[in-house]
């Protein structure tokens, strides 16, 4: 079996939703110590719904993959439906990534998370801190 899934190479060879948003309402930036790769994603909301999502990574194609499904996972979502995606969950969307990448699938999920937090204190709105208490500081080797 092909290491990578059409869909992984699909969304590596023509990521939707690449680039920055002036302006966002949220901006997140995770990266991961072990491989360097590094992930941004921006936000625009309006009445709680995600309207505008992009992202820029610098990273591997598995990374720009998954950050580019994310995306895709999350347009049109209220916040909470977007803080709920998991990795697993940008995986399956995948249809799977190596065991070795799934950690370029956990960037995206801290990624939106770090966006929406943003969002979240730029607008003083309140929020559970134990949501958030794995995307204040930068990954380290955990997920590799
Ligand atoms: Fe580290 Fe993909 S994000 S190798």
């Amino acid at each position: 079996m092909a290491l990578y899934t059409d869909t992984v190479m699909d969304y590596f060879v023509n990521p939707r939703n690449v680039g920055e948003i002036e302006n966002p309402d949220g901006v997140g930036e995770v990266g991961n110590a072990k491989c360097g790769d590094i992930m941004k994603m921006y936000l625009k909301i309006e009445d709680n719904v995600i309207n505008d999502v992009k992202f820029e990574t610098f990273g591997c194609g598995s990374a720009i993959a998954s950050s580019s499904m994310a995306t895709e996972m999350i347009k049109g979502k209220t916040v909470e439906e977007a803080l709920a995606i998991t990795n697993k969950q940008v995986v399956n969307e995948l249809g799977g990534l190596p065991a070795h990448k799934l950690h370029c699938s956990v960037l995206a999920e801290e990624s939106i998370k770090a966006a929406i937090k943003d969002y979240y204190d730029k607008n003083g709105i309140e929020y559970d801190k134990n949501l958030f208490a794995e995307t204040d500081c930068v990954k380290s080797d955990s997920y590799v």
